[in-house]
């Protein structure tokens, strides 16, 4: 008895973890937020033990151990490694898409979307835009975003918002 007790605390409490929570999608996938990370829209790297996992092509890596300029793994205590043209200390830096570096802070990756690097913990990308975590991720871009934006796919338009168009670079009304 005691024991079925612990399994129904159990799920209780996993259950409760994700209450509230919205579940997003991710390319074909749904997802938690506080389970996983969505890159470049359609690739889920999960959060291990509060690990954060970083994409490296096909592969996810624990970046307090590994490093990804190319698409193979180093140990981060190999050194310094190039990130595309540019010598990059992986204890301080990660290498993401092969080429675009973002700052480890205090020990946590911040991560790309589109031109800028974000903290993970507190926002979430999608077509390249910025949304606060526990809100709902945008599916256009708003008056002055900027529609245009690059990652491991590629470069990509997201759309503007109903009653705005792409006018050089930005979202604008008509
Ligand atoms: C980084 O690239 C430069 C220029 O190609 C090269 O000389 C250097 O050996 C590379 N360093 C490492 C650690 O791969
Ligand atoms: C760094 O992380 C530690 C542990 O999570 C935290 O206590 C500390 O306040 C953080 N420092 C900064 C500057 O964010």
């Amino acid at each position: 008895m005691a024991y079925l007790l612990s399994i129904v605390i159990t799920a209780l409490i996993a259950s409760s973890i994700v209450a509230g929570e919205n579940l997003l999608s991710c390319g074909q996938a749904n997802y938690y937020p506080s389970q996983y990370t969505c890159f470049d829209d359609n690739f889920l790297c999960p959060i291990v033990n509060g690990d954060r996992y970083v994409r490296c092509g096909p592969a996810c890596y624990s970046a307090k151990q590994y490093s990804c300029a190319t698409t193979t793994l180093q140990p981060i205590s190999a050194g310094a490694q190039n990130c595309s043209a540019t010598l990059f200390d992986p204890t301080e830096y990660v290498c993401l898409d092969g080429y675009y570096l973002c700052a480890v802070n205090n020990g946590t990756a911040t991560f790309r979307c589109g031109e800028e690097c974000y903290d993970p913990s507190k926002f979430g990308c999608a077509i390249g835009q910025l949304y606060p975590i526990g809100t709902t991720p945008p599916t256009c871009v708003s008056e002055y975003g900027d529609p245009n934006y690059c990652n491991y796919n590629g470069c990509n338009e997201a759309p503007c918002c109903a009653g705005l168009w792409d006018s050089a670079d930005k979202c604008r009304p008509f």
